[in-house]
């Protein structure tokens, strides 16, 4: 054993052009870095009602409209959270499934012994409301319909208003995966009718990983409150309540105070720029890298009329080592893009999102895959 200092370590800085995270603004940084606050300091408290009433406004959750606020932990655990607290063993669940992140709610939904409808598309397509409202009139008594807004294995949006506009008068919940949506297209809870959404810090909202805010409507708040105690503590959205919203506070875990300056500042910017001009900044960023990708003759994923903004799915052409341009782009220019998670077919994964939501940055992105392509890696030499 030998007592030499151990150094400490150090991070280059990269453009987080992938699924996320994203990069964040110096302001947000900053944040991150306050003075810690105790969970029960009073002056937290102010904050955290302050913070909530932010989420619901960047949610589109009407005042009054059941409960919004921000867990502690990354996107997964609003999931989990909401499904551990809307089903019980047995309750029939409804399920969209076009890409990873729809397979892990049903991952999830098993795991709480919930008899799961999955109702598929093909990757790059959106799971059609036909469908899921054809599952839901074969099973009237489910308890939950689930579709992920915005699928960032694909790159695919889901007409989530719609699916609300004719589930309306209906007493199956909606639940929609926001985590990529959130901060980057229109999502109005309220108006659509969505009873239970969940979403995450990293992405379109442009603040480090560690947050994923929820909201509730009011029928499913009634909902929970009549029901036993979910098979979960940390995430039980009645004790985060209990303590986010309630006054006095009772103490239910030590909130990380960083990441709520952080989330506070982030969707301070959120705010101020304005929902609309950042959906717009998002649509321009996005329709510009991919046009650019059509013009090299790239293959996108995603369905056209379905395509998100904020996440590009472009397809790696044939004999293209699609890892090995990733690797290129990350080593020699400092660009992380992603590529397909299990089970998709060979891509890339562009991202262009919150603070990186720019043409400036596409041209970067751009500039560096043009640089990697001109001498791309293929399969058979790697
Ligand atoms: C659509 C979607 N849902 C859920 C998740 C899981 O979020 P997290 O990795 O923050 O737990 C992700 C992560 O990328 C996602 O893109």
């Amino acid at each position: 054993m030998t007592n030499s200092p151990i150094e400490a370590i150090n991070v280059e800085p990269r453009l987080l052009c992938g699924p996320g995270p994203a990069n964040i603004s110096p302001d947000v940084l900053a944040a991150l870095s306050k003075p810690l606050l105790g969970h029960l300091d009073p002056d937290m408290f102010e904050i955290l009602t302050e913070l909530a009433a932010m989420t619901a406004r960047v949610y589109q959750r009407d005042e009054g409209d059941g409960v919004t606020l921000p867990i502690s932990a990354t996107g997964t655990s609003g999931m989990e959270a909401g499904i551990a607290a809307l089903v019980e063993p047995g309750s029939t669940v409804i399920i969209g499934v076009n890409g990873y992140f729809g397979r892990r709610l049903v991952e999830i939904a098993n795991r709480y012994h919930a008899n799961v409808v999955e109702v598929e598309a093909d990757w790059g397509q959106a799971v059609t409301n036909e469908a899921l409202l054809e599952a839901l009139a074969a099973n009237p008594d489910a308890r939950l319909m689930a579709v992920v807004h915005a699928e960032t294995s694909s790159g695919v949006r889901h007409d989530l208003a719609e699916l609300g506009e004719a589930m309306k008068d209906n007493d199956t919940f909606l639940m929609a995966d926001c985590v990529t949506a959130l901060g980057g297209i229109e999502v109005a809870l309220s108006a659509w009718g969505v009873d239970y959404a969940y979403s995450c810090s990293q992405k379109c909202l442009a603040m480090s990983p560690g947050m994923s805010p929820i909201s509730i409507s009011q029928r499913a708040v009634d909902f929970m409150r009549s029901q036993p105690k979910p098979n979960t503590f940390y995430l039980d959205p009645q004790l985060l309540e209990a303590y986010w919203l309630t006054r006095p506070p009772a103490y239910h875990h030590t909130l990380p105070s960083p990441l709520v300056f952080g989330l506070h500042e982030a969707l301070r910017e959120v705010l101020n720029e304005g929902l609309e001009a950042r959906w717009a900044r998002h649509a321009e960023a996005g329709a510009y890298l991919q046009a650019a990708m059509a013009e090299r003759n790239m293959e996108l994923l995603a369905d056209p009329a379905h395509q998100l903004p904020q996440l590009t799915a472009v397809l790696v052409p044939e004999g293209i080592d699609g890892a090995g341009v990733q690797k290129q782009m990350l080593r020699e220019h400092g660009i992380e893009i992603g590529g397909g998670l299990p089970g998709a077919p060979a891509m890339w994964r562009f991202g262009l999102m919150g603070y990186n939501a720019n043409t400036a940055t596409a041209d970067k992105v751009l500039a560096a895959f043009d640089a990697v392509m001109a001498d791309a890696p293929t399969l058979a030499a790697a």
